[in-house]
């Protein structure tokens, strides 16, 4: 399965939705996860992050194993989205700032 890294926190492009062939993002307030039952690996979504945030889960970084869970358990909870929106207005000043965990809505 592929997910979606602490990056796209507060960053939100929705780019990747639109590629999607089987709808498995999920929309929280100001972050996507996949649904890692639904995610086929066709791997069309990773190049067009522009926060580079979906990453395969053999790829994942140390720091970010804790994403797969998260992943999993919000697209429990939040609704699919397959349209594209309008990112935040400051969506490019927190491209790449650590730490945006604690960010997180729900
Ligand atoms: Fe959807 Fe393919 Fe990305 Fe999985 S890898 S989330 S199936 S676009
Ligand atoms: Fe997030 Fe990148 Fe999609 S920032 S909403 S994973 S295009």
């Amino acid at each position: 399965t592929f997910v979606v890294t602490e990056n796209c926190i507060k960053c939100k492009y929705t780019d990747c939705v639109e590629v999607c062939p089987v709808d498995c993002f999920h929309e929280g307030p100001n972050y996507l996860v996949i649904d890692p039952d639904e995610c086929i690996d066709c791997t069309l979504c990773e190049p067009e992050c522009p926060a580079e945030a979906i990453v395969s889960e053999d790829d994942l970084p140390a720091d970010q194993h804790h994403f797969l869970a998260l992943n999993a358990e919000l697209s429990q909870e939040w609704p699919v989205i397959t349209e594209q929106r309008d990112p935040p207005a400051d969506a490019e000043e927190w491209d790449g700032k650590p730490d945006k965990l604690k960010l997180l809505e729900r």
